[in-house]
């Protein structure tokens, strides 16, 4: 099974990103055939800076090795490294109605929140399911929000192969239920873009004020509680079992318990379950030249698979002559 996702380096990580996509993708490298990469390209869509872009993405390559990817059980590289997928991009772009396009909720979100609709904000989809189908990934782990994009892939992928025969792979989102939306501080869902995220690499203070902020009903302590509307617990429960789940619920259910409790007791949890990603990730930084070579050799790989699957629709599409 060939696995595929990526992720843009245009802001820092959050809880939603790693439980939805980072932490599947890690999962997955033990099961499958795992390509991940840092979509650079995409990020230009939003980050109008160069060095903050450059800057940027070599810190989410670090992030990601930091929290168990291993390079040597993967494909891991720069979306720009290998610029083949520019060329099908373009060849797709005449497989995709504008329809398809107009219709995409993440484009006409961001327009809405004020956005400038380019080109490349509108064509965003077609160079995502160029990224997908240029590997011929069959499973991409994403968050609920990107489904759509992987829908838009399988229908692009639909036309050019009624054109000119079974070329793609259809892919499949890989969505976890349980971890489809991730609450926010505010109990909207999390999102750089609404500056109300836990962020996986920062130092004490400023995630117990982070944790602090989440914002909660005004249920006196020696209440019962709903977990089920609660923001700390939806957050809380992506670190327990169900074990430990349902003990939480029921002392929701109980009672006598405070909200700035439960927010101490996540407050601990979290950094501790980052602090050895965290002593990886500085043993990282101190040899950013590491991190270049291991993605100078993923992009190696990474364009054998993509050279492969463009020298077909060369082929195809008249692009040889
Ligand atoms: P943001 O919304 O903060 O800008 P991105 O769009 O960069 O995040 O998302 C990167 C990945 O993380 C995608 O796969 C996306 O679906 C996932 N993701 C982002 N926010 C959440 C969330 N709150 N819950 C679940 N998944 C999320
Ligand atoms: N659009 C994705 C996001 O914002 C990032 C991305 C780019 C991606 N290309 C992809 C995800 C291909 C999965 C597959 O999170």
């Amino acid at each position: 099974m060939r696995v595929l996702s990526g992720i843009q380096p245009s802001g820092s990580l959050h809880l939603g990103n790693y439980f939805s996509m980072m932490k599947k993708m890690i999962e997955h490298q033990e099961n499958a055939e795992l390509f991940c990469f840092i979509a650079n390209y995409h990020a230009m869509t939003s980050v109008p800076d160069g060095k903050t872009l450059a800057r940027g993405t070599l810190e989410a390559a670090t992030n990601f090795l930091a929290l168990g990817l291993d390079p040597e059980k993967s494909v891991f590289w720069v979306q720009s490294d290998v610029m083949e997928v520019q060329e099908l991009a373009w060849a797709l772009s005449n497989f995709t109605p504008m329809g398809l396009l107009e219709r995409c909720h993440s484009y006409k979100d961001k327009v809405s929140k004020g956005i400038a609709a380019n080109h490349g904000l509108f064509a965003y989809p077609v160079l995502m399911a160029a990224d997908i189908l240029l590997y011929q990934s069959e499973v991409v782990p994403v968050g609920k929000d990107q489904k759509q994009h992987v829908e838009v892939t399988r229908d692009i992928a639909i036309k050019f192969n009624n054109e000119y025969g079974e070329v793609f792979v259809l892919p499949e989102p890989e969505i976890d239920e349980n971890v489809a939306t991730v609450p926010g501080l505010d109990g909207q869902k999390m999102s750089k873009s609404y500056g109300n995220t836990i962020n996986l690499f920062q130092d004490e203070k400023t995630l117990r004020k982070q944790i602090m902020r989440i914002v909660t009903d005004p249920t006196p302590v020696e209440e019962p509680k709903d977990p089920d509307k609660c923001t700390i617990f939806q957050i809380y429960r992506l670190f327990l079992d169900a074990g430990q789940q349902e003990a939480l619920r029921k002392r929701y259910l109980a009672g006598g318990m405070g909200y700035g409790e439960v927010k101490e007791e996540l407050f601990v949890t979290i950094r501790d379950f980052f602090a050895p990603f965290a002593e990886k990730r500085a043993e990282l930084m101190a040899h950013p030249e590491h991190v270049r070579e291991i993605l100078a050799k993923g992009a190696e790989k990474a364009r054998f698979v993509a050279r492969k699957t463009l020298s077909k629709v060369r082929k195809k599409t008249g692009l040889i002559y």
